[in-house]
């Protein structure tokens, strides 16, 4: 049977780990796939996670299965981060789920059980695995108009003419903060538009939220999806904990359905719970029960808020000193982007020639499109990055 299947290609994010962990150069840079690292070019254990850690191991006395929705603390714990403020959060449900994209796979998979013919809109670009996923289970995809290439900032006036024309079939895919691969967020009058459209037209938001606190904080990085949430009917959500809490190798994510009444959110819930029964059963443990514990102790969140701050303050430092070595040595102003940008990612546009010729005349990694993994750059790299984009002609 396995002679059938031929080599796949790689996934074009994860491939590059190992071609820059095969580079024997001293001074290569890792900017490919998105995991924070400090100046030591070191992903660390934050602090909060290791204490954690540490009380769950003397308090843990079993390993005994925990079941279908996972850990009830953290699900409750992670709604009330994503949507304390709101007023949807008495017409909510979450659902623990294998990283964010277990939730956005568990997502689609409710949507293709529900309503099989769907269109899933997401952005043009948008992460690299929103397509898949949603193919995957079955449903259609198409793509909104988004990044303007010249400004690389976002045309929310093209976003918003496409939106417009969404209606009762179609779902819309959006990135809750820090967009992944551009760093281009929409602007709160986009937000408040998307809302009118949606209660104008039918359409189901599905925000996607994998990076909040890593562009203007926890709280400012919600806005949007607040905004959003507070005026729609039904919007379902993913959201990830692999990045702001740096448990990415944990696998922990969530799904949440905000419906009109909290026995349809409860409902589609169970339904979610019959769908990962039929793939991966149920939730790992380890994350969530960090998260949990972290959340629900002050002095552990004010300590993980707290190193979370720090990264963020770092990531943005690093996109300043970016534009000012660019400003030194292009004479121009046309790298300021890297500042508007938000969160770990900047799509920079650069050519495939280019981020070849950076790979092997520079060691630096890229991932195919030109996303630049900011948050993996050390401050002693800023100038070598600088001159081998202008070097590569960007
Ligand atoms: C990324 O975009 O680099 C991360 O979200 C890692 C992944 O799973 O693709």
């Amino acid at each position: 049977m396995f002679e059938q299947i031929a080599a796949p290609k790689g996934d074009p994010i994860l491939s590059l780990i190992t071609e820059y962990r095969n580079d024997p150069r001293s001074d290569k840079i890792d900017l490919g796939i998105g995991v924070y690292r400090n100046d030591e070019g070191i992903t660390p254990i934050m602090k909060a996670v290791s204490a954690a850690e540490k009380l769950l191991l003397a308090q843990e006395s079993t390993k005994a299965y925990q079941g279908l929705t996972g850990d009830e603390l953290f699900n409750e714990a992670l709604q009330n981060l994503l949507l304390g403020t709101t007023s949807a959060l008495g017409r909510t449900t979450t659902l623990q789920t294998p990283g964010a994209s277990g939730a956005l796979r568990n997502l689609a998979d409710l949507i293709a059980a529900t309503k099989p013919d769907s269109t899933v809109w997401i952005s043009n670009p948008s992460y690299i695995n929103h397509r898949p996923i949603m193919l995957r289970a079955g449903l259609k995809v198409e793509e909104y108009p988004y990044l303007d290439p010249k400004t690389k900032l976002v045309n929310e006036a093209a976003m918003l003419a496409k939106i417009a024309e969404l209606g009762a079939d179609d779902i819309l895919l959006l990135h809750g903060c820090c967009h992944n691969p551009s760093g281009a967020d929409i602007s709160l009058e986009a937000w408040q538009q998307i809302a009118a459209l949606a209660n104008k037209n039918g359409f189901l938001p599905f925000v996607d939220i994998a990076y909040q606190g890593l562009g203007n904080g926890l709280e400012e990085d919600a806005k949007g999806m607040q905004l959003l949430v507070d005026q729609v009917p039904e919007m379902i959500i993913s959201t990830s904990c692999s990045k702001n809490f740096g448990l990415y190798r944990e696998r922990t994510g969530a799904a949440m359905i905000v419906s009109n009444s909290i026995e349809q959110a409860t409902n589609a819930r169970a339904k979610m719970c019959e769908l990962s029964r039929g793939s991966y059963s149920m939730p790992p443990a380890h994350g969530a029960a960090i998260v949990r514990t972290i959340l629900n102790d002050a002095e552990l969140n004010a300590l993980w808020r707290q190193e979370l701050d720090e990264m963020n303050q770092r990531v943005n430092g690093l996109r300043q000193a970016l534009v000012n070595e660019f400003q030194t040595l292009s004479q121009s102003d046309r790298f300021n982007y890297f500042a508007q940008h938000k969160g770990m990612f900047s799509l920079t546009g650069l050519s495939d020639d280019m981020i070849a010729q950076l790979k092997s005349e520079f060691g630096i990694y890229i991932v195919g499109g030109g996303r630049v993994n900011i948050a993996g750059l050390k401050e002693s790299e800023v100038t070598t990055l600088a001159q081998a984009f202008i070097h590569v002609g960007a």
